[in-house]
Protein backbone atom coordinates (compact mmCIF):
# COMPACT_ATOMS: atom_id res chain seq x y z
CA UNK A 1 0.00 0.00 0.00
CA UNK A 2 1.45 3.28 -0.75
CA UNK A 3 1.65 6.13 1.99
CA UNK A 4 -1.85 7.44 3.34
CA UNK A 5 -0.22 11.32 3.28
CA UNK A 6 1.77 11.65 -0.09
CA UNK A 7 0.75 8.45 -2.11
CA UNK A 8 -1.08 10.17 -4.17
CA UNK A 9 1.00 8.92 -7.74
CA UNK A 10 2.36 5.71 -6.08
CA UNK A 11 0.62 2.59 -6.82
CA UNK A 12 3.33 0.28 -4.73
CA UNK A 13 4.09 0.51 -1.16
CA UNK A 14 7.96 1.12 -0.34
CA UNK A 15 10.49 -1.80 0.63
CA UNK A 16 10.87 -3.00 4.13
CA UNK A 17 14.72 -1.56 3.72
CA UNK A 18 13.17 1.77 2.39
CA UNK A 19 11.11 2.04 5.67
CA UNK A 20 14.10 1.15 7.47
CA UNK A 21 16.27 3.96 6.23
CA UNK A 22 13.87 6.33 5.16
CA UNK A 23 12.16 6.62 9.24
CA UNK A 24 12.77 9.45 11.52
CA UNK A 25 10.11 8.62 13.98
CA UNK A 26 12.14 6.48 16.53
CA UNK A 27 14.10 10.05 17.28
CA UNK A 28 11.99 12.84 15.89
CA UNK A 29 9.64 12.04 17.99
CA UNK A 30 11.19 13.72 20.80
CA UNK A 31 9.97 17.14 18.85
CA UNK A 32 6.20 16.24 19.31
CA UNK A 33 6.20 19.48 21.57
CA UNK A 34 7.37 21.94 19.27
CA UNK A 35 5.15 19.88 16.43
CA UNK A 36 1.88 20.27 18.00
CA UNK A 37 2.84 24.10 19.07
CA UNK A 38 3.95 24.91 15.83
CA UNK A 39 1.04 23.23 14.27
CA UNK A 40 -1.52 25.33 16.74
CA UNK A 41 0.39 28.55 15.72
CA UNK A 42 -0.24 27.75 11.91
CA UNK A 43 -4.19 26.62 12.25
CA UNK A 44 -4.23 29.84 14.46
CA UNK A 45 -2.79 32.10 11.78
CA UNK A 46 -4.75 30.53 8.87
CA UNK A 47 -8.05 31.05 10.84
CA UNK A 48 -7.20 34.60 11.55
CA UNK A 49 -6.13 35.37 7.72
CA UNK A 50 -9.25 33.68 6.34
CA UNK A 51 -7.32 30.81 4.84
CA UNK A 52 -9.78 27.77 6.64
CA UNK A 53 -12.79 28.59 8.77
CA UNK A 54 -12.50 29.16 12.31
CA UNK A 55 -14.84 25.80 13.22
CA UNK A 56 -12.11 24.21 11.67
CA UNK A 57 -9.39 25.61 13.47
CA UNK A 58 -10.76 24.98 16.73
CA UNK A 59 -11.63 21.34 15.92
CA UNK A 60 -7.39 21.09 15.04
CA UNK A 61 -7.00 22.68 18.13
CA UNK A 62 -8.88 20.43 20.18
CA UNK A 63 -7.10 17.38 18.21
CA UNK A 64 -3.81 18.38 18.47
CA UNK A 65 -4.11 18.84 22.35
CA UNK A 66 -5.43 15.41 22.45
CA UNK A 67 -2.61 14.31 20.66
CA UNK A 68 -0.30 15.75 23.30
CA UNK A 69 -2.31 14.50 25.80
CA UNK A 70 -2.05 10.63 24.50
CA UNK A 71 1.33 10.88 24.04
CA UNK A 72 2.76 11.76 27.17
CA UNK A 73 0.49 9.69 29.10
CA UNK A 74 1.97 7.13 26.37
CA UNK A 75 -1.19 6.02 24.58
CA UNK A 76 -0.07 7.29 21.11
CA UNK A 77 0.68 4.65 18.95
CA UNK A 78 3.51 5.66 16.81
CA UNK A 79 4.44 4.21 13.30
CA UNK A 80 7.45 3.90 11.50
CA UNK A 81 5.08 3.48 8.00
CA UNK A 82 4.52 7.09 8.72
CA UNK A 83 8.11 8.25 8.77
CA UNK A 84 8.26 10.57 11.00
CA UNK A 85 7.09 13.16 13.63
CA UNK A 86 5.21 14.95 11.48
CA UNK A 87 3.11 12.38 9.79
CA UNK A 88 2.49 10.78 12.66
CA UNK A 89 0.31 13.67 14.25
CA UNK A 90 -1.27 14.81 11.18
CA UNK A 91 -2.84 11.41 10.38
CA UNK A 92 -3.81 10.83 14.11
CA UNK A 93 -5.29 14.29 14.07
CA UNK A 94 -7.42 12.78 10.62
CA UNK A 95 -8.37 10.03 12.69
CA UNK A 96 -9.71 12.20 15.19
CA UNK A 97 -10.89 15.17 13.63
CA UNK A 98 -11.79 13.76 9.98
CA UNK A 99 -11.05 16.19 6.85
CA UNK A 100 -10.47 19.41 8.84
CA UNK A 101 -7.24 17.75 9.51
CA UNK A 102 -6.49 18.02 5.99
CA UNK A 103 -6.26 21.75 5.88
CA UNK A 104 -4.07 22.41 8.32
CA UNK A 105 -1.20 21.55 5.88
CA UNK A 106 -1.85 24.26 3.98
CA UNK A 107 0.73 26.58 3.15
CA UNK A 108 3.28 24.61 4.93
CA UNK A 109 5.41 21.77 4.38
CA UNK A 110 7.09 19.44 6.75
CA UNK A 111 10.06 20.93 5.47
CA UNK A 112 9.32 24.18 7.52
CA UNK A 113 7.63 22.24 10.21
CA UNK A 114 11.20 20.35 10.71
CA UNK A 115 13.32 23.67 10.69
CA UNK A 116 10.79 24.75 13.06
CA UNK A 117 10.71 22.21 14.99
CA UNK A 118 14.57 21.96 15.72
CA UNK A 119 14.73 25.52 16.29
CA UNK A 120 11.78 25.27 18.90
CA UNK A 121 14.15 22.40 20.65
CA UNK A 122 17.66 23.84 20.31
CA UNK A 123 16.44 27.13 21.70
CA UNK A 124 15.06 25.08 24.83
CA UNK A 125 18.08 23.41 24.93
CA UNK A 126 20.02 25.93 25.19
CA UNK A 127 17.77 27.82 27.85
CA UNK A 128 18.20 24.47 29.78
CA UNK A 129 22.13 24.71 29.51
CA UNK A 130 21.89 28.09 30.66
CA UNK A 131 20.79 27.71 33.69
CA UNK A 132 22.68 24.73 34.57
CA UNK A 133 25.76 26.28 33.58
CA UNK A 134 24.66 29.56 36.08
CA UNK A 135 24.15 26.94 38.89
CA UNK A 136 27.62 25.15 38.27
CA UNK A 137 29.31 28.62 38.61
CA UNK A 138 27.63 29.29 41.63
CA UNK A 139 28.91 26.52 43.37
CA UNK A 140 32.16 27.19 41.98
CA UNK A 141 32.29 30.71 43.28
CA UNK A 142 31.11 29.92 46.45
CA UNK A 143 33.92 26.83 46.78
CA UNK A 144 36.66 29.28 45.37
CA UNK A 145 35.12 32.23 47.91
CA UNK A 146 35.79 29.04 50.79
CA UNK A 147 39.04 28.07 49.74
CA UNK A 148 40.17 31.67 47.94
CA UNK A 149 43.99 31.39 50.71
CA UNK A 150 44.28 27.35 49.82
CA UNK A 151 47.84 27.07 48.16
CA UNK A 152 48.72 24.46 45.96
CA UNK A 153 50.61 23.84 43.24
CA UNK A 154 50.40 25.70 39.94
CA UNK A 155 51.41 23.48 37.26
CA UNK A 156 53.21 24.11 33.25
CA UNK A 157 53.78 20.89 31.50
CA UNK A 158 52.41 19.60 34.59
CA UNK A 159 55.46 20.30 36.15
CA UNK A 160 55.54 22.46 39.52
CA UNK A 161 55.67 25.87 38.02
CA UNK A 162 54.12 28.24 41.00
CA UNK A 163 52.02 28.17 43.48
CA UNK A 164 48.51 29.63 43.16
CA UNK A 165 45.23 29.18 45.34
CA UNK A 166 42.46 26.65 44.95
CA UNK A 167 39.93 29.23 45.06
CA UNK A 168 42.00 31.04 41.61
CA UNK A 169 42.11 27.45 40.08
CA UNK A 170 38.29 27.24 40.08
CA UNK A 171 37.22 30.31 39.28
CA UNK A 172 39.54 29.54 36.19
CA UNK A 173 36.35 27.59 35.74
CA UNK A 174 33.88 29.84 35.98
CA UNK A 175 35.56 32.39 33.40
CA UNK A 176 35.48 29.62 30.68
CA UNK A 177 32.12 28.58 31.58
CA UNK A 178 31.22 32.71 31.46
CA UNK A 179 32.46 32.66 27.60
CA UNK A 180 30.59 29.57 27.10
CA UNK A 181 27.30 30.75 28.16
CA UNK A 182 28.02 33.25 25.84
CA UNK A 183 28.02 31.36 22.80
CA UNK A 184 25.02 29.65 23.64
CA UNK A 185 23.55 33.03 24.13
CA UNK A 186 25.16 33.87 20.50
CA UNK A 187 23.76 31.21 19.03
CA UNK A 188 20.31 31.66 20.49
CA UNK A 189 20.03 34.78 18.98
CA UNK A 190 20.57 33.61 15.49
CA UNK A 191 18.71 30.61 15.64
CA UNK A 192 15.38 32.43 17.00
CA UNK A 193 13.82 33.56 13.62
CA UNK A 194 10.61 31.93 12.40
CA UNK A 195 11.33 29.29 9.62
CA UNK A 196 7.14 28.14 9.15
CA UNK A 197 5.57 29.68 6.01
CA UNK A 198 8.39 28.73 3.94
CA UNK A 199 5.88 26.25 2.28
CA UNK A 200 8.59 23.61 1.11
CA UNK A 201 11.33 26.42 -0.50
CA UNK A 202 9.61 28.69 -2.30
CA UNK A 203 7.03 30.52 -0.48
CA UNK A 204 3.13 30.73 -0.67
CA UNK A 205 0.43 32.59 -2.84
CA UNK A 206 -2.35 31.99 -0.05
CA UNK A 207 -2.42 35.37 2.46
CA UNK A 208 -0.11 33.78 5.20
CA UNK A 209 0.89 35.98 8.16
CA UNK A 210 4.44 34.75 9.15
CA UNK A 211 4.80 37.38 11.76
CA UNK A 212 1.81 36.27 13.28
CA UNK A 213 3.13 32.62 14.10
CA UNK A 214 6.60 34.16 14.74
CA UNK A 215 4.99 36.07 17.70
CA UNK A 216 3.09 32.89 18.58
CA UNK A 217 5.89 30.77 18.96
CA UNK A 218 8.46 33.35 20.79
CA UNK A 219 10.37 33.83 17.26
CA UNK A 220 11.87 37.59 16.88
CA UNK A 221 11.35 37.26 13.34
CA UNK A 222 10.42 35.41 10.21
CA UNK A 223 13.28 34.24 8.55
CA UNK A 224 13.80 36.09 5.86
CA UNK A 225 14.58 33.96 2.83
CA UNK A 226 11.95 31.04 1.89
CA UNK A 227 15.15 28.84 0.49
CA UNK A 228 17.37 29.82 3.57
CA UNK A 229 14.54 28.90 6.18
CA UNK A 230 14.54 25.06 5.22
CA UNK A 231 18.13 24.65 3.73
CA UNK A 232 20.32 25.72 6.63
CA UNK A 233 21.55 23.52 10.10
CA UNK A 234 23.54 26.29 11.30
CA UNK A 235 21.47 26.89 14.26
CA UNK A 236 22.26 23.27 15.27
CA UNK A 237 25.76 23.19 14.49
CA UNK A 238 26.81 26.62 15.88
CA UNK A 239 24.95 25.60 19.62
CA UNK A 240 26.63 22.20 19.03
CA UNK A 241 29.89 23.97 18.55
CA UNK A 242 29.22 25.83 21.64
CA UNK A 243 28.63 22.13 23.07
CA UNK A 244 31.93 21.13 22.34
CA UNK A 245 33.62 23.95 24.07
CA UNK A 246 31.63 23.75 26.84
CA UNK A 247 32.39 19.73 27.21
CA UNK A 248 36.17 19.96 26.61
CA UNK A 249 36.28 22.74 29.18
CA UNK A 250 34.15 20.52 31.88
CA UNK A 251 36.39 17.43 30.27
CA UNK A 252 39.80 19.21 31.38
CA UNK A 253 38.59 19.62 34.59
CA UNK A 254 37.13 16.16 34.94
CA UNK A 255 40.79 15.57 34.18
CA UNK A 256 41.89 17.46 36.84
CA UNK A 257 39.98 15.86 39.61
CA UNK A 258 41.07 12.42 38.17
CA UNK A 259 44.82 13.28 39.17
CA UNK A 260 44.14 15.07 42.21
CA UNK A 261 42.20 12.46 43.37
CA UNK A 262 44.47 9.61 42.37
CA UNK A 263 47.01 8.39 45.75
CA UNK A 264 49.82 9.63 44.89
CA UNK A 265 48.56 12.98 44.73
CA UNK A 266 45.72 13.51 46.96
CA UNK A 267 44.29 17.12 46.84
CA UNK A 268 40.88 16.87 47.02
CA UNK A 269 38.67 14.15 48.22
CA UNK A 270 35.82 12.95 45.96
CA UNK A 271 32.40 11.84 48.05
CA UNK A 272 31.45 8.36 47.98
CA UNK A 273 28.33 9.79 45.90
CA UNK A 274 30.59 10.87 42.87
CA UNK A 275 33.14 7.93 43.24
CA UNK A 276 32.84 3.75 42.93
CA UNK A 277 34.57 0.67 44.29
CA UNK A 278 36.44 -2.32 42.85
CA UNK A 279 34.92 -5.32 42.89
CA UNK A 280 38.18 -6.98 43.23
CA UNK A 281 40.54 -3.99 44.84
CA UNK A 282 38.82 -2.86 48.36
CA UNK A 283 41.13 0.39 48.97
CA UNK A 284 39.21 1.62 45.34
CA UNK A 285 37.52 4.63 45.26
CA UNK A 286 37.55 5.33 41.22
CA UNK A 287 36.40 8.45 40.04
CA UNK A 288 34.00 7.28 37.70
CA UNK A 289 31.77 10.41 37.70
CA UNK A 290 34.85 12.23 36.49
CA UNK A 291 36.09 9.99 34.31
CA UNK A 292 32.41 9.37 32.15
CA UNK A 293 32.37 13.33 32.08
CA UNK A 294 36.12 13.49 29.68
CA UNK A 295 34.68 10.57 27.90
CA UNK A 296 30.86 11.85 26.75
CA UNK A 297 32.74 14.84 25.17
CA UNK A 298 33.64 12.78 22.72
CA UNK A 299 29.86 12.22 21.55
CA UNK A 300 29.63 15.83 21.62
CA UNK A 301 32.70 16.99 19.76
CA UNK A 302 31.56 13.74 16.96
CA UNK A 303 27.84 15.07 16.75
CA UNK A 304 29.31 18.33 15.73
CA UNK A 305 31.68 16.82 13.19
CA UNK A 306 29.12 14.41 12.10
CA UNK A 307 26.62 17.58 11.18
CA UNK A 308 28.96 19.34 9.40
CA UNK A 309 29.64 16.25 7.51
CA UNK A 310 26.06 15.73 6.43
CA UNK A 311 25.87 19.58 5.78
CA UNK A 312 29.12 20.53 3.97
CA UNK A 313 27.94 19.14 0.23
CA UNK A 314 23.94 19.78 0.25
CA UNK A 315 22.57 21.62 -2.60
CA UNK A 316 19.98 24.51 -1.78
CA UNK A 317 16.79 23.44 -0.53
CA UNK A 318 15.70 20.94 1.91
CA UNK A 319 17.81 17.30 1.05
CA UNK A 320 16.75 14.25 3.07
CA UNK A 321 20.16 13.83 4.01
CA UNK A 322 19.29 16.69 6.50
CA UNK A 323 17.19 13.80 8.46
CA UNK A 324 20.44 13.42 9.94
CA UNK A 325 20.56 16.42 11.83
CA UNK A 326 18.87 15.41 14.78
CA UNK A 327 19.63 11.95 16.04
CA UNK A 328 23.33 12.22 17.19
CA UNK A 329 22.58 16.27 18.19
CA UNK A 330 19.85 15.19 20.77
CA UNK A 331 22.65 12.90 21.94
CA UNK A 332 24.80 15.28 22.17
CA UNK A 333 22.83 17.79 24.50
CA UNK A 334 21.80 15.20 26.12
CA UNK A 335 25.27 14.34 27.09
CA UNK A 336 25.89 17.82 27.72
CA UNK A 337 23.03 17.98 30.32
CA UNK A 338 24.17 15.14 31.92
CA UNK A 339 28.09 16.41 32.34
CA UNK A 340 26.87 19.58 33.14
CA UNK A 341 24.91 18.19 36.18
CA UNK A 342 27.49 15.47 37.17
CA UNK A 343 30.14 18.35 37.57
CA UNK A 344 28.15 20.41 39.75
CA UNK A 345 27.16 17.42 42.19
CA UNK A 346 31.47 16.58 42.07
CA UNK A 347 32.47 20.25 42.97
CA UNK A 348 29.52 20.82 45.63
CA UNK A 349 31.33 17.64 47.53
CA UNK A 350 34.89 18.20 46.68
CA UNK A 351 37.17 19.22 49.73
CA UNK A 352 40.80 20.01 49.55
CA UNK A 353 43.13 18.71 51.37
CA UNK A 354 44.69 21.34 52.19
CA UNK A 355 47.61 19.86 54.46
CA UNK A 356 48.83 18.08 51.08
CA UNK A 357 48.38 21.22 48.76
CA UNK A 358 50.74 23.26 50.78
CA UNK A 359 53.34 20.47 51.31
CA UNK A 360 52.56 19.83 47.07
CA UNK A 361 52.92 23.67 46.67
CA UNK A 362 56.10 24.11 48.20
CA UNK A 363 57.66 21.44 46.65
CA UNK A 364 59.35 21.49 43.01
CA UNK A 365 61.31 24.81 43.89
CA UNK A 366 58.24 26.40 43.06
CA UNK A 367 59.28 29.73 44.26
CA UNK A 368 62.31 30.06 42.22
CA UNK A 369 60.27 32.03 40.26
CA UNK A 370 60.00 34.75 43.65
CA UNK A 371 63.68 34.22 44.17
CA UNK A 372 64.94 35.78 40.51
CA UNK A 373 62.29 38.41 41.18
CA UNK A 374 64.15 39.33 44.92
CA UNK A 375 67.15 39.59 43.20
CA UNK A 376 65.34 42.41 40.15
CA UNK A 377 64.14 43.81 42.94
CA UNK A 378 66.46 44.06 45.80
CA UNK A 379 70.38 43.51 44.33
CA UNK A 380 69.21 44.96 40.85
CA UNK A 381 69.90 42.38 38.54
CA UNK A 382 68.86 42.06 34.91
CA UNK A 383 65.69 39.71 34.95
CA UNK A 384 67.90 37.17 32.62
CA UNK A 385 71.20 37.60 34.53
CA UNK A 386 68.47 36.56 38.14
CA UNK A 387 66.88 33.76 36.42
CA UNK A 388 70.09 32.26 35.91
CA UNK A 389 71.19 32.79 38.97
CA UNK A 390 68.63 31.39 40.59
CA UNK A 391 69.41 28.23 38.28
CA UNK A 392 72.56 27.79 39.78
CA UNK A 393 70.83 28.05 42.96
CA UNK A 394 67.96 25.53 42.36
CA UNK A 395 70.74 23.24 41.07
CA UNK A 396 72.69 23.18 44.23
CA UNK A 397 69.33 22.73 46.38
CA UNK A 398 68.39 19.89 44.04
CA UNK A 399 71.41 17.69 44.73
CA UNK A 400 71.37 18.79 48.29
CA UNK A 401 67.51 17.26 48.43
CA UNK A 402 66.66 20.44 50.26
CA UNK A 403 63.78 22.93 48.99
CA UNK A 404 64.84 26.55 48.38
CA UNK A 405 63.09 28.18 51.60
CA UNK A 406 65.69 25.37 53.31
CA UNK A 407 69.01 26.29 51.50
CA UNK A 408 71.45 28.54 53.88
CA UNK A 409 72.34 31.68 53.36
CA UNK A 410 75.95 30.78 52.95
CA UNK A 411 75.31 28.39 49.79
CA UNK A 412 73.50 30.94 48.15
CA UNK A 413 75.93 33.92 48.64
CA UNK A 414 78.48 31.89 46.97
CA UNK A 415 76.14 31.35 43.96
CA UNK A 416 75.95 35.71 44.08
CA UNK A 417 77.04 37.73 46.85
CA UNK A 418 73.97 40.42 47.09
CA UNK A 419 71.57 38.17 48.61
CA UNK A 420 71.03 38.71 52.06
CA UNK A 421 68.86 36.81 54.96
CA UNK A 422 66.15 39.27 53.58
CA UNK A 423 65.33 36.91 50.68
CA UNK A 424 63.93 34.05 52.91
CA UNK A 425 60.82 36.44 53.10
CA UNK A 426 59.59 35.42 50.05
CA UNK A 427 60.64 32.00 49.59
CA UNK A 428 57.69 30.72 51.46
CA UNK A 429 54.36 29.12 49.32
CA UNK A 430 52.24 31.46 51.63
CA UNK A 431 54.33 34.49 50.50
CA UNK A 432 54.32 33.54 46.99
CA UNK A 433 51.08 33.59 46.71
CA UNK A 434 50.33 36.81 48.73
CA UNK A 435 52.42 38.56 46.37
CA UNK A 436 50.82 38.01 43.04
CA UNK A 437 48.37 41.38 43.49
CA UNK A 438 48.35 42.20 39.69
CA UNK A 439 45.07 42.21 38.19
CA UNK A 440 44.10 38.72 37.78
CA UNK A 441 46.77 37.37 39.83
CA UNK A 442 46.57 34.91 42.37
CA UNK A 443 46.48 36.79 45.76
CA UNK A 444 44.41 35.41 48.44
CA UNK A 445 43.21 39.20 48.35
CA UNK A 446 42.47 38.87 44.54
CA UNK A 447 40.93 35.57 44.34
CA UNK A 448 38.17 36.41 47.16
CA UNK A 449 37.46 39.68 45.57
CA UNK A 450 36.81 37.81 42.35
CA UNK A 451 34.90 35.41 43.99
CA UNK A 452 33.16 37.65 45.71
CA UNK A 453 32.30 39.75 42.16
CA UNK A 454 31.08 36.33 40.61
CA UNK A 455 28.57 35.85 43.70
CA UNK A 456 27.41 38.96 43.40
CA UNK A 457 27.01 38.77 39.81
CA UNK A 458 25.12 35.33 39.91
CA UNK A 459 22.81 36.41 42.51
CA UNK A 460 21.78 39.11 39.82
CA UNK A 461 20.41 37.03 37.18
N1 LIG B 1 11.66 13.67 8.69
C1 LIG B 1 12.14 14.75 7.90
C2 LIG B 1 13.43 15.30 8.52
O1 LIG B 1 13.70 15.01 9.62
C3 LIG B 1 11.13 15.83 7.85
C4 LIG B 1 11.15 16.61 6.59
C5 LIG B 1 10.79 15.73 5.47
N2 LIG B 1 10.57 16.45 4.26
C6 LIG B 1 10.45 15.85 3.10
N3 LIG B 1 10.25 16.57 2.10
N4 LIG B 1 10.53 14.53 3.01
O2 LIG B 1 14.16 16.01 7.85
Amino acid sequence: MSNSMWGGRFSEGPAAIMEEINASIDFDRKLYRQDIEGSKAHAAMLAAQGIIGADDAEKIREGLDTILREIEDGSFKFSRALEDIHLNIESRLKELIGDAAGRLHTARSRNDQVATDFRLYVRDVIDGVDAALHELQVVLADKAFAHAGQVMPGFTHLQSAQPVTFGHHLLAYVEMIARDRGRFQDARKRLNENPLGAAALAGTSFPIDRFATSAALGFDRPTANSLDSVSDRDFAIETLSAASLCAIHLSRFAEEIVIWSSAQFRFVRLSDKFTTGSSIMPQKRNPDAAELVRAKTGRIIGAETALKIVMKGLPLAYQKDMQEDKEQAFDAFESLELVIAATTGMVRDLEPEAANLKKAAGSGFSTATDLADWLVRVAGLPFRDAHHVTGRIVAIAAERGVELNRMPLADMQAVHGAITDAVYSVLTVDKSVKSRTSYGGTSPKNVRAQAKRWQRALARE
